[in-house]
């Protein structure tokens, strides 16, 4: 037994199977990238996780293995309890709280290991100058979120919040600790050093996200995720962990791609986005909008006409938005493609990169609702649109703004987006004539071939459904 527990404390055995733990990670993310397979990614980083905590627990650092247990156990039933509870179109609130508690977690265990080592810490300079780094860039990632997790829950205005000379008050706190860090190493039994660099760090935060619209959140939040990532991999240098090292690259580094992702959908820059102060969460009132002067006027139809002529489609191409995922519609819509698919109707879904507000947002609430993967399609349907009866746009706005091709003036113009006004017949449901995430008017609802079916996207394909019910 002694031989078998002093194998496992051999530092030679503990890498090697972290590196399996790490294996499972990067072939949990390979599959995250399909609706398909990811379930499947989500089991198998679930399993690295679990190999690398069991087998952390045989290095020979572990003071108590009670407090291990009581802090496991706690953070299970409440991690359990929030991911149950959370509304789906609450997933960018839960992943930014998350995000920060890794950044703060990764902060104190280089905290802890400044006191721990006081002595010895500054002298080998990776790890002194990683420590300074999972500092500043833990905390920074904590005070961020939750500026993100605010705004994104309504207790923060969501309007970008200009801060005067926010970037030299940016800069001076960066230098700020540039210098704390420097004193710190000259004197290493002072922490008020250490308390400047964690003070700073959280203004840091609050002063990068506060000026931030509140619609480009999930943008901010993929950057903080990436962030914490980054925090990780520092501590993993302090720690001389390699797991730490390995994992934490990996999520700073996918969280940096799917920033990248996101910003390329928008047509948007990541200064832009940083900067810009676009996007302001909080819609403007409805206003039918003037042409030169004359005040243009949206038709409007009822669920039933509208049913009468899904009833003698073809062809029928669905296009959800970010409503969609508001008033939960994805499974009676799934029930319309059905009944519609009953009647001969062939039905797609167009799914834009980034309608909703997250990654994905479309596809996970379709997956939800039971609709297959191959019966949705990205840009690339754009070609089908002319030969298509039938667009049902539910609950999307900027995805099929045709000023996103013809107004270079407005702010999303170049994003690609669906040629949706070359079908027959186009119905929008929405509640209002009001702007989307954007916030600038959308010419289609004014096209001649266009119809709006105003009220509550649910209610209204409820009331599709009724209608081909009684025409059965
Ligand atoms: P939006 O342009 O935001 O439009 C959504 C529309 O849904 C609104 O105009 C709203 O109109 C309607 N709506 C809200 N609640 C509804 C309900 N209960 N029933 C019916 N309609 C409802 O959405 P989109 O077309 O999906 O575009 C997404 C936008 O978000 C893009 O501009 C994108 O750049 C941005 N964005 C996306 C992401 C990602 S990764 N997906 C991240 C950040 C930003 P009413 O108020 O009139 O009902």
């Amino acid at each position: 037994m002694d031989a078998l527990l002093s194998l496992l404390h051999a530092d030679w055995l503990i890498n090697l199977i972290y590196l399996v733990a790490v294996l499972f990670f990067v072939i949990g993310l390979k599959r995250l990238g399909s609706p398909k397979t990811a379930r499947q990614g989500n089991a198998l980083s679930m399993t690295g996780m679990f190999i690398a905590i069991v087998i952390t627990l045989f290095t020979k650092e572990i003071v108590s293995f009670d407090m291990i247990l009581i802090a496991i156990l706690s953070g299970a039933v409440i991690g359990t309890f929030i991911a149950r509870k959370v509304a789906m179109t609450s997933m960018p609130e839960m992943v930014a709280l998350l995000n920060g508690f890794g950044g703060i977690a990764s902060a104190l265990v280089a905290m802890a290991e400044y006191y721990t080592n006081q002595g010895t810490v500054t002298d080998d300079t990776i790890v002194y100058v990683t420590l300074i780094l999972s500092l500043l860039v833990g905390t920074l990632t904590f005070s961020g979120s939750i500026v993100a997790f605010g705004k994104l829950y309504g207790i923060i205005p969501g309007k970008p919040l200009i801060v005067t000379l926010s970037k030299p008050i940016n800069i001076i706190l960066i230098l700020g600790c540039a210098a704390a860090a420097v004193m710190l190493h000259g004197q290493i039994s002072s922490a008020e050093y250490v308390y400047a660099i964690l003070g700073a760090s959280i203004i840091l935060g609050i002063t990068l996200v506060i000026p931030i619209g509140g619609a480009d959140m999930p943008v901010v939040v993929s950057l903080l995720n990436s962030y914490s990532g980054i925090a990780v991999a520092m501590t993993g240098f302090v720690l001389h962990n390699n797991a730490l090292i390995v994992v934490g690259s990996l999520v700073g580094a996918s969280g940096i791609i799917l920033t990248n992702i996101m910003c390329k959908a928008m047509n948007r820059s990541l200064a832009n986005v940083l900067f810009g102060g676009f996007g302001t969460g909080d819609s403007g009132p409805a206003a039918a909008p003037t042409a030169g002067g004359e005040l243009q006027v949206a038709k409007t139809t009822s669920p039933d006409e509208a049913a009468m002529m899904m009833d003698i489609a073809e062809k029928v191409i669905i296009v959800p938005g970010y409503g969609m995922a508001v008033s939960q519609a994805q499974h009676v819509v799934k029930k319309l493609a059905d009944m519609l698919e009953k009647r001969g109707v062939d039905v797609k879904y167009a799914i834009h990169p980034v309608a909703g507000r997250m990654p994905g947002h479309m596809n996970v609430l379709l997956a939800e609702a039971g609709v297959e993967y191959d019966k949705l399609y990205d840009l690339e349907i754009n070609d089908e649109f002319s030969r298509t009866d039938i667009v049902i746009i539910i609950g999307a706005n900027d995805v099929v703004n045709p000023s996103a091709k013809t107004d270079p003036s407005c702010d999303i113009y170049g994003m690609p987006v669906f040629d949706v006004e070359k079908a027959k017949t186009v119905y929008v449901l929405k509640r209002s004539l009001n702007p989307g995430f954007a916030g600038i008017e959308n010419p289609l609802f004014f096209l001649d071939n266009t119809q709006m079916v105003l009220g509550d996207a649910k209610k209204t394909v409820e009331g599709f459904i009724a209608a081909l019910d009684e025409m059965s």
